[in-house]
């Protein structure tokens, strides 16, 4: 087949697929044709080839040059954890496309089993993208801006305090701890997840502040993948421990009440946290994109589950009218989760082996309400109630979390610098959280607030403290 004779248009054949690179090294094992549409093998017998893209129903397939291949008998994943394709994959046809500038194949897989495996090994890749994508390039806010530079902490020239005197002590849906940090839920990914929890759970224990796991969903529908999770009995101390689900996947069950106890179950969780990421999905090659009946599901689990509820953005900010649906529906927790960090939409484009899903991630970097923003209007819906409000997106110092604090806040959640930290050694999640914790410290000495409630007191928009006719 000449590549001039492939047509362009055969590109929307390719919306679904995800780049896998390094691409996927198989053994095709060719079979005797036995349909007049798929060409003929010039016998059996083991080829190279490899899959370059894919999709929970799509391969996209990279043969050696002047190999007419008929089918893939056999196909085992690089993990030898995951060898899924012990029975043969049937390939009704493989159509001749151009990707990348090259003559590749892409063969529709059908059959439930086949179609099941490929959805595992597109989870497998996606989770393990998001890490490695995060680890290596710039992938928040293109501008940073997560509103906190609006707002100043005006300083005590002369506390009646002393170091000794401080206290970081905060509450956070009914429980007192040691510091107002949330190590905020994230996949590890499949092959550095447990090692990551693992990390991330020792800080937790050693300064007494919860910790958020990432999405369930993996270990819900593949078992195998539970001890990912499995973080409450590592270590001596108490773990105050939040399970993750996305509202997608709600939506999508049949009976979101029972998977969502699953989840708590599985963990032991002692809050489960609803992550609501639009723009995410959109442009996302997977993404749902149904989010009709959220409040109906949210409310049913927040009247019926076993522990307390929260719900998460996870980078485009929760907007005033939608924290005040969350209240009263029954969420106990509230992270407003905004722009100003880790940037979802981008990661995703990075994802995609296609450029229009490159272009949505570029065109949505810096999509969402600033984290600054979204707290403090948050605030005046949440009042004094006891709902928890929890400040994520672009925290990056004890001075950006004593703005947050002082916001409104009860606690600040952290995410990229924890994972990056995560994947150094053992320590260095515990090292970066005592460094914001030492920083914190500062800003209430300088500031005269001896107790995280006091922070409030010190914070204000430059715009006014600035405007000296007031
Ligand atoms: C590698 C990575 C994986 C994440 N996975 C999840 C997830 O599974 N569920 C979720 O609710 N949030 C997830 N998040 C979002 C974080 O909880 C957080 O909302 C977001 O990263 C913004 O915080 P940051 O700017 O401090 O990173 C993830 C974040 C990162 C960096």
């Amino acid at each position: 087949m000449k590549k001039s004779g492939i047509k362009k248009t055969q590109q929307a054949l390719l919306a679904n697929l995800i780049n896998i690179g390094p691409p996927l090294a198989v053994s095709l094992e060719m079979l005797k044709a036995k349909s007049p549409q798929v060409p003929r093998s010039k016998g059996s017998g083991l080829h190279n080839g490899e899959i370059l893209a894919l999709s929970p129903d799509q391969l996209l397939i990279d043969l050696p040059e002047g190999s007419e291949t008929t089918a893939i008998l056999k196909m085992s994943f690089q993990n030898k954890t995951l060898e899924l394709f012990q029975k043969p994959l049937s390939i009704k046809g493989l159509i001749p496309v151009i990707f990348k500038d090259k003559l590749c194949y892409l063969s529709h897989i059908k059959g439930e089993n086949s179609q099941a495996a490929l959805k595992e090994i597109a989870t497998y890749y996606r989770k393990n993208q998001h890490i490695a994508i995060c680890a290596q390039d710039d992938i928040e806010d293109s501008q940073r801006f997560t509103g906190f530079s609006d707002f100043m902490l005006v300083p005590k020239s002369l506390p009646e305090l002393d170091w000794e005197d401080l206290t970081t002590q905060s509450s956070f849906l009914g429980e007192n701890f040691s510091l107002p940090f949330l190590i905020t839920g994230m996949t590890g990914g499949v092959e550095n997840g447990e090692m990551i929890n693992r990390r991330l759970a020792y800080a937790a224990t050693k300064l007494n502040i919860p910790m958020g796991v990432g999405s369930q969903r993996l270990a819900l529908e593949s078992p195998k993948y539970r001890g990912i999770f499995k973080l409450k009995h590592l270590f001596k101390e108490k773990l105050f421990l939040i399970g993750n689900l996305g509202i997608s996947q709600l939506l999508a069950s049949a009976d979101p009440l029972s998977l969502a106890q699953r989840a708590v179950e599985m963990i032991e969780a002692d809050a489960l946290a609803i992550h609501v990421n639009i723009m995410q999905e959109l442009v996302q090659v997977e993404g749902d994109f149904k989010f009709k009946g959220a409040y109906k599901v949210l409310e049913e689990l927040a009247k019926k589950l076993s522990c307390p509820l929260v719900v998460k953005e996870v980078g485009s900010g929760l907007d005033q009218s939608t924290v005040l649906r969350l209240i009263c529906v029954g969420v106990k927790g509230i992270d407003v989760g905004g722009r100003g960090g880790t940037s979802w939409p981008f990661i995703e484009g990075k994802r995609s082996a296609l450029p229009l899903n490159q272009n949505l991630g570029s065109l949505f970097r810096d999509w969402g309400i600033p984290t600054a923003y979204s707290l403090a209007k948050s605030k005046k819906i949440i009042g004094s109630s006891d709902v928890s409000l929890i400040a994520t997106g672009g925290i990056r110092s004890g001075l950006m979390a004593a703005l947050a604090l002082g916001l409104g806040a009860n606690m600040v959640g952290i995410g990229l610098p924890l994972l990056k930290a995560a994947l150094i050694d053992d320590e260095e999640p515990l090292n970066f959280l005592k460094e914001m914790a030492h920083q914190l410290k500062i800003v209430q000495l300088a500031t005269g607030a001896g107790k995280i409630s006091d922070l409030p007191l010190s914070v204000v928009r430059k715009k006014h403290f600035f405007d000296l006719s007031e």
